[in-house]
């Protein structure tokens, strides 16, 4: 299959694990008889530096015109104070509204081998924690209107998080179906004791939830979540949550692993289009130093694979491969522990491309 594939590294260390997932796919191409197209595209801070724009139009077309998108990260303390409308995180914003990339998936998985890297104790992580948070993404109060205005001599700030039953059914839907794929147990994440939002959240997980006979389904508070991520994690198989919570619930869960630079993303449309990030940030501390884990955003390819261009055997050996890396005992210094091998960026991908035969 022919496929072309929107490359955003973007800022910090994106440049540099997006080369180490390029390399992942450069080899299931050979490997699959595949090929795919790479167009770059500048996101973020460096974008800003070039146009003086996160993203430009041309950049947006070639998104939206791609069969998918893989970005790195973006931002960091150089772009700290540009002017709110154009920060390096309002292209992410824009791309994943543009592109209508309603569905966000982040699995959270503990590679049994990095257990100890777990800040929970071993009889807490138990067999393995193996989640999924499906974050609304395009609506709520990231899009909502927002304002600062001068009222009885004082500055008061509004953001606004509005939400329709379309936007909730729709990924609702993609929960339900998610969770009918996996271990079909879903949690619905809210605040309904305090936010009407919420409460049209609820109405409609339940009403959908009369569709799926066979997913048991299950209402939690947003702050009781926070508390059962740490106190009992396995209990969770998919959490579906409105874009704020989501975006809180998902570095918390994102820890239980050991490391986010573990942790991949899909953010799905409606079609295949979609597009595939780590879930980490551009961690300019390390950016440069050929440090950084490019584990999240190899996984994140391995997604892009599976849901954008429907090749699971290739996913599944993109997975294996990682599996693999890890049994061998190689690790970046974030995962690192005694008695394993450390490795740089540029060698684990090395590592996880060879591991794929
Ligand atoms: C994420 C990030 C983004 C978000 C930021 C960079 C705007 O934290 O993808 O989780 O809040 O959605
Ligand atoms: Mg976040």
């Amino acid at each position: 299959m022919k496929k072309k594939i929107a490359v955003l590294p973007g800022d910090g260390i994106g440049p540099e694990i997006i080369a180490e997932a390029v390399k992942t796919l450069d080899k299931i191409a050979r490997s699959y008889n595949h090929s795919f197209d790479y167009i770059y595209v500048d996101i973020g801070g460096c974008s800003i530096d070039k146009y003086g724009v996160p993203i430009t139009d041309e950049g947006m077309n070639i998104c939206k015109n791609s069969d998918s998108v893989l970005l790195g990260a973006v931002g960091g303390p150089k772009w700290d104070n540009v002017a709110p409308q154009i920060r390096p995180e309002k292209a992410l914003l824009a791309v994943r509204k543009e592109l209508s990339l309603f569905a966000n998936l982040r699995p959270t998985k503990l590679f049994l081998q990095l257990a100890d890297a777990s800040p929970l104790k071993t009889e807490i992580v138990g067999n393995g924690i193996d989640l999924v948070i499906v974050r609304e993404l395009t609506g709520g109060v990231y899009f909502g209107e927002r304002r600062t205005e001068e009222i009885n001599g004082e500055l008061v700030a509004t953001d606004i998080m509005p939400y329709s039953e379309s936007e909730i059914e729709r990924i609702g839907r993609v929960a339900f179906e998610t969770a009918m794929k996996r271990g079909r147990k879903l949690a619905s994440v809210d605040k309904a004791n305090v936010l009407d939002t919420s409460r049209l959240w609820r109405k409609i997980m339940h009403r959908l939830s009369e569709e799926y006979p066979d997913v048991s389904y299950s209402d939690i508070l947003v702050d009781n979540t926070a508390m059962q991520l740490i106190k009992n994690p396995t209990q969770f198989d998919v959490l579906v949550t409105e874009n704020m919570f989501g975006d809180i619930l998902s570095d918390e869960a994102s820890m239980l692993t050991g490391s986010i630079g573990m942790m991949p993303s899909a953010s799905l449309s409606s079609g295949t289009l979609g597009m595939y990030e780590p879930i980490h940030g551009s961690a300019p501390d390390i950016a440069g130093k050929n440090a950084a884990n490019p584990i999240g955003t190899i996984l994140s390819a391995a997604m892009m694979l599976r849901y954008s261009f429907d090749m699971p055997g290739e996913a599944d050996a993109v997975e294996q491969a990682v599996n693999k890396a890890l049994d061998d005992g190689y690790r970046t210094g974030d995962i690192m522990q005694e008695g394993k091998t450390l490795v740089s960026c540029t060698e684990m991908g090395d590592v996880i491309a060879n591991n794929i035969l």
